[in-house]
């Protein structure tokens, strides 16, 4: 066996070793939290993906031990192998948060903001982004772009406006299948993802697709509008499939299936399974095995990507984990007035008095004359 030549870096302080050839995208994933930088066009499943959305910018302060002289500009991890004795910031540099913010105003210069309706919403890469390095006003002042509708079949809806062109669908389609049928058409501001000629898009693996869309521009017609993803409670479930690894998320409420989905790692790609390989699910276990007694149900998923799904009380552990804080605790240590009944503050809910007699429901005054005399 060949021993494995091991560079050097350091990404915002920290040190580790890895691989020569190992980008710096995927050394700061070793590492981990917030020192991997955002991605939302490389995926790690899919040969040639990256170098397309900037998000992923970082600074190179020293080039290498021989050459330590610094990058002159920022460059995208997931394309920038890593050289030994490099030194690497990421949230440490206040270049990369400034460009970061500026990719995030970039991404949202004609991205709806559509998250209360969109199917995305509690997964969507682009809306964590945006929370973390988006500003709260925008300076555009243009029309959106908007696009003619595109019917890819009857299990996947495409949402052209969301698209952010990373890519990874057509990548996707071109390393799952044996004949992709969509791609980006035309260039600059008219690319889109489009068949050319109406086509649908059914080959058995095609719906990885949605799984690996970044926003909400690729979503699942079986599940659309049917639930918010954090009402729903993520079950790892498996079944004997003969297509593909049948490992799959079911994203449940009561005993009820809304979705199916693959199994997703902290980065928010396809885990890989036991044997090493992405764990990839075909059309017939996604859309078409809506039952829990199509299953077998081997326990509640964890959800390590740090999201709004995993936020606040879940704990990471999404409808698993019962909130142990008392009302005191979170309270400050007050006791709630909720003995109280508004109905002696108030005439309005009383059905024998007229409305437009009541001199005015409690207002903040009331309250207040209640608390300081308890
Ligand atoms: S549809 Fe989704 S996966 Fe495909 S290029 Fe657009 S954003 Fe990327
Ligand atoms: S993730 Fe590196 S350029 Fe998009």
């Amino acid at each position: 066996m060949t021993e494995q030549t091991l560079f050097k870096v350091t990404v915002d302080g920290i040190t580790i070793e890895v691989p020569a050839g190992t980008t710096i995208l995927q050394a700061a994933r070793q590492i981990g939290g917030e020192v991997a930088p955002p991605a939302m066009c490389y995926y790690s499943k899919l040969k040639g993906s990256g170098g397309k959305c900037r998000t992923c910018l970082v600074e190179v302060a020293k080039g290498s031990e021989k050459d330590p002289r610094p990058m002159p500009k920022l460059v995208a991890s997931c394309r920038t192998t890593v050289m030994d004795g490099m030194e690497v910031k990421n949230i440490t540099s206040e270049k990369v948060l400034d460009a970061r913010a500026g990719v995030v105003e970039f991404l949202l210069l004609n991205h709806p903001l559509d998250c209360p309706i969109c199917d995305q919403a509690g997964e969507c890469h682009l809306q964590d982004l945006s929370f973390d390095h988006g500003k709260s006003k925008t300076r555009f002042e243009f029309q959106k772009r908007t696009f003619k509708k595109h019917d890819l079949g009857k299990n996947i809806q495409l949402h052209m406006t969301r698209c952010i062109l990373c890519y990874r669908c057509v990548f996707t389609a071109d390393q799952l299948t044996n004949k992709r049928v969509h791609g980006i058409l035309d260039r600059g501001d008219h690319a889109e993802i489009a068949t050319h000629i109406e086509k649908s898009l059914d080959n058995e693996f095609i719906g990885n697709v949605i799984d690996v869309c970044p926003v909400g521009a690729l979503t699942d017609k079986t599940f659309r509008f049917k639930n918010r993803v954090w009402f729903l409670k993520p079950m790892d479930a498996h079944r004997d499939c003969p297509t593909c690894s049948g490992r799959v998320t079911l994203w449940n409420r009561g005993d009820e299936v809304y979705r199916v989905t693959a199994r997703k790692d902290e980065w928010g790609e396809i885990e890989d399974t036991p044997d090493g390989e992405p764990g990839w699910i075909c059309n017939t276990c996604r859309f078409d095995k809506k039952n829990a007694s199509d299953w077998v149900i081997e326990g509640p998923r964890e959800i390590s990507r740090a999201s709004v799904i995993s936020q606040g009380h879940y704990s990471g552990k999404v409808g698993t984990t019962k909130p142990t804080e008392t009302f005191l605790a979170v309270n400050g240590g007050r006791a709630p007035h909720l003995l109280m009944d508004i109905h002696d503050e108030s005439e309005v809910n009383q059905q024998n008095i007229h409305l437009g007699q009541i001199q005015g429901p409690s207002h903040g005054d009331t309250f207040n004359k209640i608390e300081n005399a308890s």
